[in-house]
């Protein structure tokens, strides 16, 4: 990946206490990871309320909110670790893909503090650290592994063969899985974020009174395209959905359609790459529904799933602290010319 060099080579044994810090998008998060005694401390301020009015993330408030609300949260989390900053062995931040801004935060702070403190500073990818925060939970799952990433930018399915030995078999040509959660909450008047509120609307809907296509399942590959089902949405709000049970049941139909989708793919990519063990990871994989349905089709496989507890599904310190701490082992540092990518591929074509 870009933005990241070695300048020495390190052993993974190394004991490291590192600081993890996320500012990609609505929430700051912090955390202290110590590679001998797991998470010491981690603290996040999602920024839900300032943006709740407009709808959506308005990029500069969310900026300007990370500022304001770093430096307590990592005297939090220090203190909460009894940990001074010197006492760190290195920094890690989100350094992309998401809003720029709100990146330069993030990157900023850590890289000044990490040079303040003489400690190494290292960029994270926030979809690796998406994929890696399974491994935060007992049991972690084993290399190798297929990763079903789903948050609110990305729906991606990884091969992951060991850490920073990556293949993506397939991705949404269009919309997110989040992303199209986020759209059809708006549709049907539930607000910013949609996806929790969507996600417990259906579970009052009556399953099969709509259907709705699971796209790109009729054809063999694993990309995914979810833009449609909004358009699916979009005809049956305008036509009928006025009362609660018809938009109870046309969110049931929804998240149906999506989870079904996700389900299909995961299943084949287990089948044609001999896959037993998945992994869900980023915000949409905190969703009941689609998690019941992964083992349903997991154990029907004789394989096993991973997530990360609900809380480190969605954006959080305690992934970008691991991530760089397994980053900063290998010996790789940022040099003091920092910098934010807001578009980062995963693996570099
Ligand atoms: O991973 P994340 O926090 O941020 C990104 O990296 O994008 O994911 C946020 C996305 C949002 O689209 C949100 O609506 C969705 O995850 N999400 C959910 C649930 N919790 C969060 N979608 C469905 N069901 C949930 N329980
Ligand atoms: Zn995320």
């Amino acid at each position: 990946m870009q933005g990241t060099i070695t300048l020495f080579r390190r052993s993974v044994d190394l004991i490291m206490r590192v600081l993890g810090i996320e500012t990609s998008c609505d929430e700051t998060g912090l955390a202290v990871f110590d590679s001998a005694h797991g998470l010491l401390a981690h603290a996040l301020h999602s920024q839900v309320d300032l943006h709740a009015a407009y709808g959506g993330v308005v990029p500069e408030l969310a900026s300007r909110d990370h500022i304001r609300r770093l430096l307590p949260l990592i005297r939090k989390v220090l203190a909460e670790a009894g940990m001074a900053g010197g006492d760190l062995d290195g920094i890690a931040y989100t350094a992309g893909p998401g809003l720029i801004g709100a990146l330069l935060t993030g990157v900023s702070l850590g890289r000044s503090l990490a040079y303040a403190w003489g400690i190494p500073a290292v960029a994270v990818h926030h979809m690796e650290a998406h994929l890696l925060a399974p491994m935060l939970e007992t049991p972690a799952p084993a290399f190798p592994f297929l990763a079903l990433l789903v948050s609110g930018g990305h729906t991606q399915l990884v091969l992951v063969h060991a850490f920073g030995e990556y293949e993506i078999l397939g991705e949404s040509l269009d919309d997110a899985a989040g992303e199209a959660f986020d759209k059809t909450a708006k549709l049907l008047g539930l607000g910013y974020p949609g996806g929790p509120a969507l996600s417990a609307l259906a579970e009052r809907g009556t399953p099969g009174r709509f259907n709705f296509p699971r796209p790109m399942t009729d054809r063999p590959g694993l990309e995914f395209s979810f833009s449609g089902l909004k358009t699916s949405v979009v005809n049956l709000v305008r036509g009928e959905a006025d009362d609660d049970q018809t938009r109870a049941d046309v969110a049931r139909a929804f998240v149906d359609a999506v989870v079904d989708t996700l389900v299909i793919k995961c299943r084949r990519a287990m089948e044609e790459y001999g896959a037993t063990c998945l992994v869900a990871a980023g915000g949409v994989s905190a969703n009941r529904q689609l998690r019941r349905a992964l083992e349903t089709m997991v154990s029907e496989e004789g394989g096993q799933v991973f997530y990360p507890r609900p809380e480190f599904c969605t954006d959080n310190g305690a992934m970008i602290a691991y991530a760089g701490c397994l980053h900063l082992q290998q010996g790789e540092t940022e040099p003091l010319s920092f910098a934010a990518h807001p578009r980062w591929p995963l693996v570099q074509q």
